[in-house]
This record gives C-alpha cells, structure tokens and sequence, in this order.
C-alpha cells in the first residue's frame, strides 16, 4: 500500500476522500486479497442505523494477515515475544510460524465443534498465544470476543453470557510483575453460571496448579502441537461478524461493539502505515493489551496486514523497575513505540535516573493512545525519550470507531503539544453544540460528532441494535456522537478535552460509573452511591464514590476496605475506587435526580465554585458533603 508521504499528499487525498469517498476507499482496498470483489463500495444510513462497506465481497482477514505474505516474508519476523522476567528467554514468531501456529488452534477449534459465527471467548495473558487465539477464531469464522484478563469472574461470566460463548480460551496463570494472577480459577468460577461453555481450552503458562474439569477442560499442549498447521482460510462476507469486544457506557451494562471483517480490515491497515509511517526493517512495539481495542487493532490486526514486526510485551512499565520499557526498546532497537499517557506520567513521576542508561537512540516514532495527553507529560515524552527528534502521533479513536480517526501523520503533519491534530483521510469531524448546530470556524469548542462512515465504524451492539442507534446515533440527527468534547484551534487542529458524558477515562481504562455504582450498591450496607471521575496527576482520572451506609455498625475504615472488594468482586481492581466519601445523603432535585455537577465539583476540591444549588431538594446535604469531602 502506498503511503501518505507529505502534508501536500495529505491535503489532496483528504480532498479526495471526502469529494469521492467510495471512489478512495475502494483504491485502498484494491491493495488486499480478496476472494471476490465488492459489488458497491458503501451503503449507509445513520437514522435507521445501518452501514455496509465492500459489499458482497469475500475474504478471510487472516489470509491477508499471513498467507499473502508467505511468498516474500516467510522467515520475517511478525513478533519478538518479551516476558515479564527479563532474564527469561524471548521468542520470536516468523510469518511462517504465526501460519502453522494459527491453523494449528483453529483446527484444534474445529475439533470442538466450532463453526463459523460461534463466539469464542479469549481470556488470556499478554503471549503470543492471545494473538494465536484471535487469529485462529478469523480463520474458521468464528467470532472472538477477547475479555482483559483483569477482569473479574462475574465481568467475565457477564460477556460471556451476552453472547453465548462455546468455547474459552485461557491460561493457568498471567504474571503481572511480581504477581501471579490465577486466571483458570477466575474462568472456572465465572463458568458455574455460564452453561453455554462447552469446551476451555487452558494454555500451560505459570505452571500454576490449577482443578481441571475433564471433560469439558483441555489443556492446549495436549492438543494444538498435534493439529495439522494446515487450515483453509473460511470463505467471509465483508459484512461478517470478525469481533465483539466489550466497552462502558454512561448506562448499563457493558455493550459488546461488533466490528466487521471487510472494513475493518482496510481500515486498521491504511492507518497503521499512515500514522506511524511503518517502512519494512522497522520494529514497532505498541504496549496495550489484547484485551482493548488497541491491542485488537494496533497489535494483532493493523500491524500483520501490514506485514510488520512487532514486539509483544508481557510485563508492566515498572517491573523489576521503571527503566523497562528503555531496556526493551534498546534491547531489540525499538523503532516505533506506542503507548499510553498514564505510563508515561507515572514513568516521570518515578524520575529521570531510570531513562538515562538507555540510548534509545533507534527511536522514530512516539505514539500515544487512550486519554488526553497533558502538554507536561507530551513534553516530557518529547524530550527524554524521543530526544526531540520523534514526532508524537498523539492518536483518538475508540473502540467503536475501530481505527484511529484523528491523528498526526508521522514526520508529516507539524504536531502540537495535547492535540491529536488532523482527521485521517476519509473521517469527517464536526463539533456540535448541545442542540446538535455545527459549530462553524476555528478556534471554538463543541460535542465532537462524526458525519459520515469510514470502514470501520461501528456497526451494532451485539443482540440489541437499537441500543446502538440510541448510543451513537440518536443524540444529534445524522451523526456519530463520540461522547467526547473537543476543541479546534485557529489553524482546524482538534484537541480532544474529554468525556463530556458519565463515562471515566481511569489510565486509560474506560469506566462507566453506573456500572461501578452497581457494584458499590451491591456492598449490604450500601442503600445508594454516587461515582464520578476527579483529575489524578497518574491515572488522568480517579474514581470518587459517595455512600450512603444509613445503618450500618462498622467503621468508615472497614466499609471503605469492603466496598473496594466488593468493586474488584464485580468489576475488578481498574475500578476500584481511590476515594470514599461516606455521606448521609446525596444532592438531589426535586424530581429525584442526583446533582452530578455539584458531587464533581467537591471532588475537583472546587468548593468555593458549586454553582446554582437553589433547585436541590436539601441543599443542607452540600453542606455536610463539602465538609467531609477527602
Ligand atoms: C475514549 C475511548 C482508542 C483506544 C483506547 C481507548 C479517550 C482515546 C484519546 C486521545 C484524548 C482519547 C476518549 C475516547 N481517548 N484516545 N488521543 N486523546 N482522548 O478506547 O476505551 O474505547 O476509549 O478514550 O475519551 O472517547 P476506549
């Protein structure tokens, strides 16, 4: 695929790609193996919800992630693997073998029983296995749903049971620094109310003992090694399901956002090499896990097609201590490095005398992903690890926008420090004010919506459309709403400001508070609580839950130590609240409604700024809060 080579080109492909949108993307889209061509490029409606791209057409992803690279790359090395102890041996995973690996697994799923469309649950550490695992579920059809394995059994039992998973893949352990995290246990516990599971297939991983169920547990070293590596790819329709992968929202329950194998192919490959401005020989090392969207785009998919090398990290930034991810990337001469704000602010924190051995000096490119990035830690990012001399592709997007939408184009487009600058060709921003009006002109601030698709937009939620087309298309006529403010400056740069909706962004972790009120209120003591997000100088933003605990007998030590279990219990430890207010009432209107904007504003510690308070039903109840508040 030929790459976007300077701001020139820039300019005139995003003319392009807005002028004759159907015309562009099926010139990008020419560039992959296709069993048979679309018959139309886009049909699209976003009242009724409903987007189809490459219409009619037939591929398998996986074919364009391996086989077609076979010829010239056989022996190119798609993953170096590094573990979580550093004195452990790496390992690396050519094109050829990803090949036999993956066939192998999927013919192991065949055996189980699993057809095209079955789900198929991927629970599992950061090895190289997890990408295995989503790569052999492509191949027969199957679609994967990948839970982050630090999630907790009943989150686990919770998206298994939205979309009936057969089979689970998972391993007896995950190490995470110097824990080991049981994760068979977590399956098996999650599985006593999961009766659609028929098979789990357990990876040998930490050697951990685990209780073995034999005759719906199999363990994959019995089995995978002894598979043929011989696997035809499943002939897909671009419109067939590839992924469901859970997200929060401002209510309910996580939604599974479903993504397509056609669109979703061309797009996270067209803006891989565009954003990162990938050449062959580079290595590019993105530190997500599968479990999120960027790992599903910027580790497994985006990089293969594009035939890149990559490097898939097991362990955290600060094991065994906070110089890693420098020892890694001069290790194996790192030239792309992707990550998120909140390592990087923590990484700072934990100062300079942790960079300083390293070189870093096979450096080109810095990425960052997941939450506004503060113009401190940009700098910081800027100076000492890209020596100023590696653009910073800050990128937005989301989990239902598949790809990155708005991004700097490596070496490209100028950057500026906490925007994320420019549109990709093909998406087309509008901000919008709280009525839906465009917000004409630059330097002006609004809702930031999409009007019109791109490939890999999201196409439903998984068994309930219409809570689809409520959550993204419903509130401004004809647009994707993101659910994020935004600004754009005097020369059209968009700076991403936030959530605008009851959606935290907790280091990167998107978290809903409704869903962590549920778990709260799910503590016997707790008659109701109120969550809402604060600014935390490492994790962007902290979780700042008031309780209501009118009759209980322990004190506020131990319910706070109750309620974070009952969080970890439910959700698990990414949201677990950092602060716990125990109050006797909350701000309420007359009409019942809790006054979030007053509960933000104590937590900000902006007391002296609550605003009109006159509606509240006891405005007595701000006073107390005010006065407790941590
Ligand atoms: C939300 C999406 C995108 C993959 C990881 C997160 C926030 C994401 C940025 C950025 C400012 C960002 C937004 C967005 N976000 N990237 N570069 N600058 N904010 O995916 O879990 O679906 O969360 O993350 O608020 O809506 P996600």
């Amino acid at each position: 695929m030929k790459k976007i080579s300077s701001i020139e080109d820039y300019n005139s492909q995003y003319k392009k790609s807005v002028e004759q949108p159907e015309a562009f993307w099926a010139d990008v889209a020419e560039n992959f193996t296709w069993k048979k061509k679309w018959d139309s490029v886009l049909k699209w409606d976003f009242k009724n919800y409903d987007v189809k791209w490459f219409l009619n057409a037939k591929l398998n992803i996986t074919e364009n992630c391996i086989d077609r690279h076979l010829p010239q790359k056989a022996n190119d090395i798609a993953f170096i693997w590094e573990s979580n102890f550093e004195d452990k041996p790496n390992r690396t995973i050519t094109y050829q073998q990803l090949h036999d690996e993956v066939c192998k697994l999927a013919n192991t799923l065949k055996s189980f029983g699993v057809v095209k469309g079955d789900r198929v649950c991927i629970y599992m550490p950061m090895i190289p296995e997890s990408v295995f695992a989503m790569l052999a579920c492509a191949r027969i059809g199957a679609v994967h749903s990948v839970v982050f394995a630090g999630f907790s059994a009943s989150s686990l039992a919770g998206r298994i049971q939205d979309c009936d998973c057969k089979v689970v893949l998972t391993s007896d352990g995950a190490y995470r620094g110097d824990k080991i995290i049981n994760l068979k246990n977590v399956v098996d516990e999650a599985l006593e109310i999961c009766p659609s599971v028929k098979n789990v297939l357990v990876y040998k991983h930490t050697n951990t003992t685990v209780s073995i169920n034999s005759s719906r547990d199999k363990w994959w070293g019995d089995l995978v090694p002894n598979a043929s590596d011989k696997c035809e790819p499943e002939v897909m329709d671009s419109e067939d399901m590839l992924f469901i992968l859970y997200t929060s929202g401002s209510t309910g329950k996580p939604k599974g956002v479903v993504h397509t194998c056609g669109g979703y192919m061309v797009y996270t490959c067209y803006s891989f090499l565009n954003v990162f401005q990938y050449n062959p020989g580079d290595l590019y090392w993105c530190t997500a896990d599968v479990g999120w969207i960027t790992g599903h785009s910027y580790i497994t998919y985006g990089p293969l097609l594009a035939g890149a090398s990559s490097i898939i990290f097991e362990g955290v930034p600060t094991y065994p201590d906070a110089g890693r991810f420098w020892k890694i990337i001069d290790k194996y001469k790192v030239t792309h490095f992707y990550t998120a704000p909140t390592a990087i602010r923590a990484l700072e924190a934990l100062g300079l005398d942790f960079v300083k051995p390293y070189r870093l000096n096979s450096l080109k490119v810095l990425g960052s992903v997941g939450e506004p990035i503060n113009e401190e830690a940009w700098q910081w990012y800027n100076t000492n690890i890209g020596k100023e001399k590696c653009p910073i592709v800050d990128t937005w997007w989301q989990t239902e926008t598949g790809g990155i939408l708005i991004s700097p184009l490596a070496g490209i487009t100028k950057t500026k420090p906490s925007y994320a600058t420019l549109p990709l060709p093909g998406v087309q921003p509008i901000l919008v004010d709280e009525k839906g009006n465009e917000i004409k002109g630059n330097n002006v601030e609004g809702n930031l919506c999409i009007k019109f698709p791109w490939p890999s937009i999201i196409r439903t939620t998984y068994g309930d459309h219409e809570r689809c087309k409520q959550t993204y298309f419903a509130t401004y006529n004809n647009l994707y709403f993101t659910g994020d403010g935004c600004k754009r400056d005097e020369n059209g740069y968009y700076r991403i400001t936030g959530r605008v909706d009851d959606v935290m962004n907790v280091s990167g972790h998107r978290i809903g508070t409704a869903e962590v009120e549920s778990a709260i209120n799910a503590h016997a003591d707790v008659v109701e609580s109120a969550v809402v997000g604060y600014p935390h100088d490492i994790k962007g933003q902290g979780i700042y839950a008031y309780c209501i605990v009118p009759s209980s007998k322990k004190s506020h030590e131990e319910l706070r130590k109750e309620i974070i279990a009952e969080v970890n219990k439910i959700i698990g430890p990414i949201a677990k609240p950092d602060k716990i207010q125990i109050v006797t009432g909350l701000p309420k209107t007359r009409s019942g409604k809790i006054m979030r904007r007053i509960l933000r504003k104590v937590a900000e510690g902006e007391i002296n700024n609550l605003g009109d308070t006159s509606t509240l039903l006891d405005p007595a109840v701000v006073e107390e809060i005010v006065k407790g508040a941590l």
